[in-house]
């Protein structure tokens, strides 16, 4: 991966500077920077949403806007760009922005969804896409990747991110920068990624959004800060605060993070915006006491433009005059953002084709490649009896509230993706199937939420009339996402009676989870033979889930976030750090404690009466409808030098019927180090396709830098001594293998 990844960043940068130098951009900066009032500089820092159009161009020509979020109607943002650059005295042009989440018009799976694939290039993909289709309306800045590592499911956005893993949300967020920004053959299609929610958003206390994050310093450098440093070496061209604090200080307030680290110890050279209102919001946290000191606050920690709090173009120029905020502080977050509008070609080309932009949409090529990344993050949990592939049945009964449901299975943050143009399961099933098998539906619940058992006894009528039953249940679009934690993970709504109830048909039953977070889904395996957990797969879900239920295609997803038993459990995550009594799997459950029992704490270890120490599904897993044989897994010495690779071989064997892929994953555990180490830590990931009963010698380059982390006294390195690495097919899997590092 590294070589191509430096490559594209090498030509991103030189695709988006291709106007002009580096020196170039910085002299013709140097010449607007001297032109400015200081008016005009806090014009550029300062961020729009969609409004009056009327007022929105007024202030643009004042040059009080540096950039505008939320409008993507070509039309109109041509009109406010003409303005900026033919009406306003210094004709800087404006910055149009969105939140392409998971794609523009054509919605790829939510992020969760995406990172079940473990295939950076169909992300790389998935993110070109969005970038051609919302630059062909004249956006030129996404609010993305979110790569904040998430731990808990009760946070809403955890739908949003690549899931808990720290390697693996750095691998696929450089893929989402690298599709975004694109190379030097994307001329103007392409968008400015920003690296968000620095940092330490996912942490939210308890799940509940907006919290703070209570991260300790060595894990914030561990676990948290590495997917923005890949950022930062990918290139990013943005990054974004967060609305949390950690250990008292907003992150939007915090000069540690956002100067000291982001610029001066990894060099960013990109711009900064907050979140929206976070400078704002600094008063509500008690940190900044008014408009003002909240925008001095934010301006001095490295904040260069702010969202929606319009502290900055309200205060900061008294905040100048009054000395509280230097005017080369100003000048500096200005000559950010007028580099990034340089870089992005936006001086040589501010308007776009306006036909263009409506015939790019929803384009052939982009439909197939989102149908490839739904295949790809569809996870099989449970497949008793072979129940799926559904090859031998004649008829099936399509059931529950997410089988034609457009709007919801685009899931969270897809505000211009259209359910007109959304393919349903039940639309695909009926399309792809409906000539060979009959298909009678009967949604029996309206919506997730939906109580009403009334249709339940009809339900069960019906399933004993065909085959097998196909249940669609989940989430809906609304449940998760920003703002939307949930402390309750259960099915809502009488969903899991609708289980029971085509259960009790007798037929089989096989669940399509279409869900924004892993739910607790545990009491629903009881009631369905098969599992397929899609998530919120996007406009093409249907193709996708049809082809899956029916063998054309074979599922490979891996779980990218551990399935809880219980809500109770969370946060939960695979890669913690060991307790001085870890448990071993024997101990005693709740039913089992005989009644007056003593108290004593001699022999406990660390696990819930109720629902034991392990989760539902571990990190990684994910069934085939073939199986997988990992063999011969070994490493070329048992010790190596600091600069050394690591070179790991191994057999993987398709042992089954169907050609398919498998996610081998790679793991190491640092025995023993100056601060505790995970039991056990992604360090590579790769998809392999195999032929029914083919088998082949596969490799991992592990280098040993990559064993790398702060330790006791603040530093960074590898610490030598023992460790173990495993090669599974998920995070709970295989044998050790140990090896010294010198
Ligand atoms: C708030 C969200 O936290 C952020 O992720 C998003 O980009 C902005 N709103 C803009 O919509």
């Amino acid at each position: 991966m590294k070589p191509f990844r430096i490559t594209l960043t090498v030509l991103a940068f030189a695709a988006l500077a291709s106007c002009s130098t580096g020196n170039d951009v910085e002299r013709r900066i140097d010449k607007l920077l001297s032109k400015m009032t200081l008016e005009e500089k806090l014009g550029q820092m300062n961020q729009l949403s969609q409004g009056d159009e009327a007022w929105m161009c007024e202030q643009i020509r004042q040059g009080s806007v540096g950039s505008i979020l939320n409008e993507v109607d070509p039309a109109a943002i041509n009109r406010m760009q003409r303005v900026a650059v033919e009406e306003s005295r210094l004709g800087i042009p404006l910055l149009p922005s969105r939140d392409v989440i998971h794609g523009f018009r054509t919605m790829f799976p939510i992020p969760l969804g995406q990172a079940a694939t473990f295939d950076p290039d169909i992300i790389r993909e998935g993110a070109r896409i969005a970038a051609i289709e919302a630059s062909a309306c004249g956006i030129r800045w996404t609010f993305s990747p979110m790569i904040d590592i998430a731990r808990d499911p009760r946070w809403g956005r955890i739908a949003e991110g690549f899931g808990e893993d720290t390697h693996l949300t750095s691998e696929l967020g450089v893929a989402m920068i690298e599709g975004y920004q694109g190379d030097e053959t994307s001329g103007n299609a392409t968008m400015a990624a920003c690296a968000k929610h620095f940092i330490g958003y996912g942490a939210a206390e308890g799940g509940r959004d907006y919290n703070g994050s209570p991260i300790p310093m060595r894990t914030l450098h561990n676990v948290y800060m590495p997917p923005f440093k890949a950022a930062v070496d990918a290139g990013a061209m943005t990054f974004m605060t967060s609305f949390n604090e950690i250990d008292g200080i907003p992150s939007t307030g915090n000069e540690y993070i956002l100067r000291d680290i982001l610029r001066d110890e990894w060099g960013f050279d990109g711009m900064v915006v907050s979140d929206w209102n976070s400078a704002g919001e600094m008063i509500a946290h008690g940190f900044a006491a008014d408009d003002m000191d909240a925008a001095v606050k934010a301006v001095n920690a490295g904040v260069d433009m702010d969202m929606m709090s319009h502290t900055f173009i309200g205060t900061l120029a008294e905040a100048v005059r009054e000395g509280k905020v230097s005017e080369k502080t100003i000048d500096e977050a200005v000559r950010n953002i007028l580099r990034l509008k340089f870089r992005l070609g936006l001086f040589e080309n501010p308007y776009v084709d306006e036909k263009y932009a409506a015939e790019i949409q929803y384009a052939p090529a982009h439909l197939a490649a989102a149908k490839k990344a739904a295949v790809e993050s569809a996870i099989l949990l449970k497949n008793d009896g072979k129940t799926l592939p559904l090859n031998s049945v004649r008829s099936i009964l399509v059931t529950g509230p997410m089988a034609d449901a457009p709007h919801d299975q685009l899931g969270t943050w897809s505000f211009d993706g259209e359910a007109s143009h959304t393919v349903t399961p039940l639309a695909s099933l009926r399309r792809m199937f409906g000539d060979k098998v009959r298909i009678v539906y009967y949604p029996a619940l309206m919506y997730s939420r939906d109580k009403n058992k009334g249709n339940l006894a009809r339900l069960t009528a019906m399933a004993r009339s065909v085959d097998a039953v196909v249940a669609f249940v989940g989430e809906e679009a609304i449940l998760s996402g920003e703002a939307h934690s949930l402390s309750d993970l259960n099915l809502k709504g009488a969903q899991s009676d609708l289980l029971r109830a085509a259960k009790a048909s007798g037929r089989p039953v096989v669940a399509v989870v279409m869900a924004g977070r892993p739910l607790t889904i545990g009491r629903d395996l009881e009631n369905c033979d098969a599992m397929l957990y899609s998530y919120h797969p996007g406009t093409m879900g249907g193709d996708a889930i049809a082809e899956l239920l029916f063998g054309v295609e074979v599922p490979s997803g891996k779980a990218p976030a551990t399935f809880l038993k219980d809500a109770g459990q969370a946060p939960f995550y695979y890669n913690h750090n060991n307790t001085g009594r870890p448990a071993s799997g024997t101990e005693t459950l709740i039913d089992e404690i005989p009644l007056c029992a003593g108290q004593t704490s001699l022999g406990c270890t660390s696990f819930y009466m109720d629902s034991g120490f392990g989760p539902l599904f571990p990190f990684g897993y994910g069934l085939s409808y073939t199986t997988f044989e990992y063999d011969g897994i070994s490493i070329d010495k048992e010790e190596y030098g600091q600069n050394d690779t690591i070179h790991v071989t191994f057999t993987l064997r398709n042992t089954g019927d169907y050609d398919a892929t498998e996610v081998a994953q790679l793991y190491v555990r640092d025995l023993v180090g100056s601060i505790t180490r995970p039991i056990r830590e992604l360090k590579g990931f790769q998809r392999i396709t195999l032929k029914a009963g083919e088998s082949r010698e596969c490799t991992f380059d592990l280098p040993v830098e990559e064993l790398a982390f702060m330790g006791f006294d603040n530093q960074t390195r590898v610490e030598s001594g023992d460790f173990q690495l495993w090669v599974a097919g998920d995070s709970a899997s295989g044998d050790p293998i140990p090896f010294r590092v010198l």
